[in-house]
């Protein structure tokens, strides 16, 4: 039997490169799935980093704890500049930060304009 044609027993060295959230978030990930808005974003790659930014800001982007910031009804010239001055470092927030690093400027402006088109309740 040709071995090369065998299931690669070793796939799972791919999962080992995901990110790893910091761990609070987690709990929080299933249950936003089902809420995370889908309609403006069609993107899947865009889908599921806003089920992150969900865990902290909300899936309707209003933010359930005081020191998290809503991101429903800001402008989205303004999200979009914070997005990008946390992933260069100029606006120094661990998490953001982190998060900014796997966003691509066009994710960054779909998501900004997506949270800007949200009411504020
Ligand atoms: C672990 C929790 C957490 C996650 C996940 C998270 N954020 Fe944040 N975010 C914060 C906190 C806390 C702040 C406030 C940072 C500060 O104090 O400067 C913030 C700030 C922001 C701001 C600036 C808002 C303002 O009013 O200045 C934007 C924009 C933002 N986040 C977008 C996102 C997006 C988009 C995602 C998903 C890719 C995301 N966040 C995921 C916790 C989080």
């Amino acid at each position: 039997m040709d071995k090369s044609l065998a299931p690669n027993a070793e796939d799972s060295s791919h999962s080992g490169a995901s990110i790893a959230l910091p761990r609070r978030v987690f709990p929080f990930l299933a249950l936003c799935l089902a809420a995370t808005p889908a309609a403006a974003i069609d993107k899947a790659e865009t889908q599921d980093l806003m089920v992150q930014c969900a865990a902290c800001h909300g899936a309707d982007g209003i933010a359930r704890e005081a020191d998290v910031p809503d991101l429903a009804g800001q402008h989205d010239v303004y999200l979009y500049n914070q997005l990008k001055n946390f992933k260069s470092g100029k606006r120094p927030h661990k998490e953001m930060r982190y998060l900014g690093r796997h966003m691509s400027d066009e994710e960054m402006q779909a998501i900004a304009e997506y949270y800007a088109s949200l009411p504020r309740n």
